[in-house]
């Protein structure tokens, strides 16, 4: 239908007859001739409607806003003075002989330059949405990295298999879709949290080198990070161990930032024990980029007459410091802002105190605490904090989840709003967490990455002894405070995955009923093995500076999960439902 695109018309066409299609993007009328910006995949076009061209020039006066369009006509150097130069086809305009309206257009709830109207409209109106100029660039990224790393993947041999969709549950930590059965009254079939056993179950079968661009379903709370449905770059290996598999991996993410964003990451990416990013950052996805770190002081305050740190410091809780340099400038106000900021991750307070003159010991400083801290611990913390004269030092003393979550979350609040945060890319791995965390809700272990994960050789005592201090073969990678990947080396025994499920109080007959296929599957020459998955949408959002995993996902869900386009989830009709021998509790309504 078209001789040109759009974005690619320039002064080497100038004389030539060329036809172009696409939507009206704007259309302006000057006094009698009508100028329409027309757009296409490849960018904007100038087209000039002139009275002298009667029959183009009608058709031309009845365009509305996203009318598509065909034109055909000359290009022509546009006049002097009203060159666009912020426009590729800016030095050009196609002086219009024929014009055709292919389709009309209702006017758009929005226009499409806007960048402040509601999520809620971007999403019902999502054909519009995806329109616009900045969503196609980010589309257009998502593309090229996947086209990436699979180019990559395959230039490491490795192989792309489809697992099923239609499954069993795989634990991931979250709650499963379900699926009905038609044919077995009363079964489920489960969506994938991730392609786990199944990806463990084709190292079992030979393939070594294993991806899959995966689509996983979790139905957990959501965030702007998360997703109800999402996509993972899922890979496994046989026969590589985690320094083998991080290295690969990190050369994959390097190759496409280099490639796509012409970044050069950090070869190696340096690595940190989970132990190590509890203790300075509070959590194990530190953001690099922020120059700011916890310190520990629990040791010096189980002593002080200040109950609010002597008691976590006596009863196995944390007490910890934050130095912000420079932060004597902020204001009280501010400070209860932090305050109240905090309270919503469990923290009773923020005390503070303001450095003046650290020479000075005691008399330099400025708190509602001192009182009731003694001369050696005051300069302890002056030590260890490393105060300065213009610093502010904050505190946080309760349980250690409290502590590392309120710190952590307030450090980034601090980094961003006195612009600490260093501009730039700070890749690193996690590596030595725990294999089990203890819930005291429900007073048992859970496993921190998933139960198939393995142990470090020298602690697979503990797992009989003292499991919360056997440490795992797991590793994440963490990007500018973002966990983008995270895996480990799993096990390959079916010992040992036995002894595994038993600390988490799976009892054998329900392992069996869940896994048993995969300890049928590890007593077949299962090699040692190992992967990674990585969170795709988190991928393309930090590389194309996203606020939200919604904005490089084509048609995503809302907080509520629902998709405000098509209003899925839908109530069915009963006869489906008879047939998948469901009766649904109604909902109790108001009027009843
Ligand atoms: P994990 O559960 O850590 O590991 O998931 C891997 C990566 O997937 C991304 N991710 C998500 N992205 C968007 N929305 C979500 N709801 C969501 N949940 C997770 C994160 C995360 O790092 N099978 C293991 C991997 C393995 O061991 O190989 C797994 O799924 O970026
Ligand atoms: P209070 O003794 O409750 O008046 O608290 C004195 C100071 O300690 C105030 O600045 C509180 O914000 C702070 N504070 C109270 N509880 C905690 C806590 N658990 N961690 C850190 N600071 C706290």
């Amino acid at each position: 239908m078209r001789t040109h695109y759009c974005g690619r018309v320039d002064t080497s066409l100038i004389d030539e007859t060329v036809t172009v299609c696409g939507w009206a993007h704007r259309r302006r009328d000057h006094g009698g001739v009508i100028f329409v910006d027309l757009r296409d995949r490849t960018g904007l076009l100038q087209i000039v409607a002139d009275p002298d061209e009667s029959r183009a020039f009608a058709v031309a006066d009845a365009v509305r806003g996203e009318f598509v369009l065909r034109v055909t006509g000359r290009v022509r150097r546009r006049p002097e003075g009203t060159v666009n130069p912020d426009l590729a086809t800016g030095e050009v305009e196609v002086y219009a002989k024929e014009f055709e309206i292919l389709n009309r257009s209702l006017p758009l709830p929005f226009q499409l330059d806007d960048t402040d109207m509601g999520e809620a409209v971007r999403l019902k109106y999502r054909y519009l949405d995806l329109r616009r100029d900045a969503m196609q660039r980010k589309l257009r990224l998502r593309h090229q990295v996947i086209r990436a790393l699979r180019a990559f993947l395959e230039d490491n041999e490795f192989v792309e298999v489809e697992t099923p969709v239609l499954t069993r549950s795989t634990p991931e930590g979250a709650r499963d879709y379900l699926v009905p059965s038609r044919t077995q009254a009363g079964h489920f079939f489960a969506l994938p949290q991730s392609p786990q056993l199944f990806k463990q179950i084709l190292m079992i079968a030979g393939y070594e080198r294993y991806f899959q661009i995966a689509r996983c379903f979790r139905d957990e709370d959501l965030r702007a990070d998360r997703q109800p449905e999402f996509t993972q770059l899922d890979i496994e290996t046989s026969f590589l161990d985690e320094t083998g598999i991080m290295s690969l991996m990190e050369a994959m993410v390097r190759k496409v930032f280099l490639e796509l964003l012409g970044v050069e990451l950090p070869d190696p990416f340096p690595h940190m024990s989970y132990a190590e990013a509890m203790d300075k950052f509070g959590t194990d996805r530190p953001d690099l980029r922020i120059p700011l770190q916890l310190v520990e002081l629990k040791d010096l305050m189980g002593q002080v007459e200040f109950k609010v740190f002597a008691e976590p410091a006596n009863s196995g809780g944390r007490v910890a410091a934050m130095r912000v340099p420079a932060g004597g400038q902020l204001t009280r106000q501010r400070i209860d802002q932090y305050t109240e900021y905090v309270k919503q991750f469990g923290a009773k307070g923020l005390a503070y105190i303001k450095v003046n003159d650290p020479g000075q010991g005691r008399e330099g400083l400025q708190s509602p605490i001192l009182k009731f801290l003694p001369d050696e611990v005051i300069a302890a913390v002056l030590d260890r904090t490393a105060g300065e004269a213009g610093d502010l030092i904050f505190f946080g003393a309760d349980r250690a989840g409290v502590v590392n979550e309120s710190l952590a979350s307030l450090r980034v609040r601090i980094g961003a709003d006195m612009g600490l945060t260093q501009p730039g890319w700070r890749p690193l791995w996690i590596t030595d967490f725990p294999m089990f965390e203890y819930d005291t809700g429900l007073k048992r272990w859970q496993s921190l990455h998933h139960p198939f994960t393995g142990v470090q050789a020298q602690h697979i005592d503990r797992l009989d002894s003292d499991p919360g201090a056997a440490l795992s073969r797991a590793y994440d990678m963490v990007l500018n405070g973002a966990e983008i990947g995270g895996g480990s080396v799993r096990i390959h025994q079916e010992a040992v995955q036995e002894k595994v499920f038993q600390v988490l109080g799976i009892e054998l007959e329900e392992a069996r009923q869940k896994f048993g296929f995969l300890l049928d599957a590890l007593q077949y020459g299962a090699p040692p093995h190992g992967g990674i998955a990585f969170g795709l949408d988190r991928l393309v959002a930090m590389m194309s500076d996203s606020e939200s995993i919604r904005d490089v996902i084509a048609f995503p869900k809302t907080q509520k999960a629902a998709c405000l386009m098509t209003e899925a989830p839908s109530e069915v009709d009963d006869d489906q439902l008879r047939e998948l021998h469901i009766r649904v509790r109604k909902p109790k309504t108001g009027a009843q």
